[in-house]
């Protein structure tokens, strides 16, 4: 089985290293299009090899979508990263127009992938890249909702003061700093409340702690995160791979579930061998209700710059 990932910057090389780590799949390409780069990323972790004990294949490529051909499974990464005080919503005017056309060379040689999108802001380039692939809605996917969970639960670790692995936390809605909802009333400590160990003002905390995960980030750092980001999208590509039916959630298109109708936003759902598979109802209060469709209002918002950009 094969894997692309498109987009060699720091994203896009962890999430095909945590592939070839795990030994997914027997062969990964990395492409870019900035010359020599996925090539010599590849070659850097084919080096680590012996070193970290795997077998899979890593194949850069400069642009040659010709080596992507018959993927299972593609990550899109490409596009600008956020700077220190940018939303990723002011990276649509440069990425929509890189999503849309790798969305399309990939089709050409893999017309039957799965997409996954990692690319900001990230709701929006699913949407474009559902559009523009049109791909069944079950074959393309937005990784946001698996990296704000897990950065959840590492805020709720913190604040519990546990292990990360000992929690259960969801985060739905758009993958803006505004606009995702950590599920606070959902999230368990072993099956537990989480609100049995917090302060109803901690799990405020931890939850605009969360929120504004990436862009602490981004600004500690001076550039997007990647570690995590690179990480949940391996995770994602290992559910698929191996058809391990994992519930999490992920950016789908939504055709009324959730209240919702064209378009990709957060919800949890069933990942295995053909993709979602099936939207998983967490049955909403009125409270979660109201924040996620004021997220789907921000994404629909969003989407609408795709249509002035003739991109839809
Ligand atoms: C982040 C970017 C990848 O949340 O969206 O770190």
């Amino acid at each position: 089985m094969k894997v692309t990932v498109v987009g060699a910057g720091a994203v896009g090389a962890t999430c095909a290293e945590n592939i070839a780590r795990k030994q997914l799949v027997e062969e990964v390409v990395l492409l870019d299009i900035k010359e020599g780069l996925a090539e010599g990323k590849a070659m850097d972790m084919m080096q680590t090899a012996t070193l970290n004990s795997f077998d899979t294949k890593i194949i850069g490529s400069t642009n040659d979508y010709s080596a992507t051909a018959d993927s299972s499974v593609v990550v899109i990464t490409s596009g600008i990263p956020r700077k220190p005080g940018m939303t990723r919503e002011e990276l649509i005017g440069t990425n929509a127009g890189i999503v849309k056309s790798v969305t399309d060379n990939i089709l050409k040689y893999s017309p039957n992938t799965i997409l996954i999108v990692i690319s900001n802001p990230m709701d929006t380039m699913t949407y474009l890249s559902a559009k523009a692939s049109g791909l069944p809605k079950e074959k393309v996917i937005g990784m946001g909702g698996i990296l704000d969970s897990s950065r959840f639960k590492f805020r709720l670790s913190e604040a519990i003061g546990c292990s990360p692995n000992d929690l259960q936390g969801v985060v739905i809605g758009g993958h803006g700093d505004t606009t995702m909802i950590p599920l606070a009333r959902h999230a368990t400590y072993n099956s537990s409340p989480v609100s049995n160990f917090l302060s109803p003002e901690r799990l405020d905390q931890v939850v605009s702690d969360t929120m504004v995960g990436g862009a602490t980030l981004t600004k500690l750092i001076g550039t997007s995160a990647w570690y995590a980001p690179g990480a949940a999208g391996a995770y994602l590509v290992e559910s698929i791979v191996r058809d391990q039916k994992k519930l999490f959630p992920c950016c789908v298109y939504l055709d009324g579930e959730y209240g919702q109708k064209d378009i990709c936003i957060g919800v949890p759902v069933v990942v295995g061998k053909n993709g979602w598979e099936k939207v998983v109802d967490f049955k909403l209060n009125d409270d979660e209700q109201g924040k996620f469709n004021a997220s789907a209002d921000a994404v629909r918002k969003m989407n609408s710059v795709l249509s002035e950009m003739k991109l839809v």
